[in-house]
């Protein structure tokens, strides 16, 4: 796989490749996509089988203008008020990490859409991934650039490692400034909003412009297909704690790994004055590597190192990958838990 730098030529290089249905790597402000035209059925085809993905899950058509969303989508169907209320949406959140499940415009093949009658969109906020599409000409899908089920990519050299040669080349758009996937909400006609994935646009201020929204789990069961238990998963046996690491006395942490020999690694929310691993090193020993993942004690760091923390350790020394129980005060946080539940296939 080519990494194409991010300028005029790299563009028109990825333009090129696309053109001919080729699918290409583009950074988002949330991960890596694989690009390709939407209504190309062979190259659309050729993202399915770069990814060894099942068709059944369907795709993210992603548009360079927020007003491109009437080429791919059919608001015609909705009362007048939740019209204005999708309107809004778009106008205060695009470009962003919101995707829109809305009924699907014909020219949107089945293939993208795994043929659900319903199209999701969204305007990602990366003039990279913008000016691709613009000169382009028309939207693209984009999954994440991971194989199925793994680790989504949040640079071009983690695009690289999960794709290598089944893919010509990915643009170099940097890291990604969001770190997890868009929040993804459906639209159906007289019904309140839906949650189908926690993601990089937290909820909470949505609920003040839409009012109720249904969650994963509540009412009809909504759950974006292809989400299945075990995707963000690392090879490594992945486990998360229900108390974090400072709640736990010695004695507790002695129990659980004190007869650990080879290396683990502890993953912390944060570990700015090195005080959680001198603790670690003093009680357990140095085999028991305490990694922190915001470096700053905020969550949008912690986001946009969660899937390269991960990544990193799966291919560490470390054999087993421990979580401290991470808090729920931030509007990052139900998509951080989604993912790391995820990625530890439901062990606590
Ligand atoms: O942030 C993102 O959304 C990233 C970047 C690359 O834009 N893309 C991404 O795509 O996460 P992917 O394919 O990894 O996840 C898309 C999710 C899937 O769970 C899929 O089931 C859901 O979106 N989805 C796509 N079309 C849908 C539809 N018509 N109805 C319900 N869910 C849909
Ligand atoms: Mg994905």
């Amino acid at each position: 796989m080519k990494v194409l730098p991010p300028t005029a030529e790299g563009l028109r290089a990825a333009v090129g490749w696309l053109e001919a249905s080729r699918p290409v790597g583009m950074p988002t402000e949330t991960v890596y996509g694989l690009a390709a035209p939407f209504d190309d059925v062979r190259a659309v085809s050729a993202v399915y089988e770069a990814k060894g993905r099942p068709h059944f899950d369907p795709l993210i058509v992603h548009v360079a203008d927020p007003d491109q969303l009437a080429d791919v989508a059919v608001l015609e169907m909705f009362s007048a008020t939740e019209r204005s209320r999708i309107r809004q949406l778009v106008d205060e959140y695009w470009p962003g990490p919101l995707t829109l499940v809305l009924p699907k415009h014909p020219v949107v093949p089945d293939l993208v859409t795994s043929g659900h009658a319903t199209v999701a969109v969204r305007c990602p906020d990366h003039p990279v991934a913008r000016a691709l599409i613009r000169q382009l000409g028309r939207p693209v899908v984009a999954p994440s650039a991971n194989l199925f089920g793994q680790v989504s990519p949040t640079t071009a050299a983690h695009v690289v490692e999960e794709l290598g040669d089944r893919v010509v080349a990915v643009l170099d758009g940097g890291a990604c400034s969001v770190g997890v996937e868009s929040t993804i909400l459906q639209f159906k006609p007289g019904l309140p909003p839906a949650l189908l994935r926690p993601g990089g646009l937290p909820i909470v201020g949505l609920r003040e412009a839409l009012g109720p929204i249904a969650l994963p789990g509540e009412g009809e069961p909504v759950v974006a297909p292809g989400q299945l238990e075990h995707h963000y998963a690392p090879a490594t046996p992945m486990s998360l704690w229900s108390e974090p690491l400072h709640a736990l006395p010695d004695r507790t942490l002695l129990e659980r790994l004190g007869e650990e020999e080879r290396p683990v690694a502890l993953v912390v929310f944060e570990d700015r004055s090195d005080e959680q691993r001198q603790r670690v090193a003093r009680v357990l020993g140095e085999h028991v590597r305490v990694v922190p993942l915001s470096l700053d004690g905020s969550w949008v760091s912690l986001a946009q190192r969660l899937f390269a923390t991960v990544r990193d350790l799966d291919r560490s020394v470390c054999t087993r990958i421990i979580v401290e129980a991470l808090p729920h005060d931030h509007g990052l946080a139900p998509a951080v838990h989604d993912r790391l539940t995820r990625a530890a296939r439901g062990r606590v």
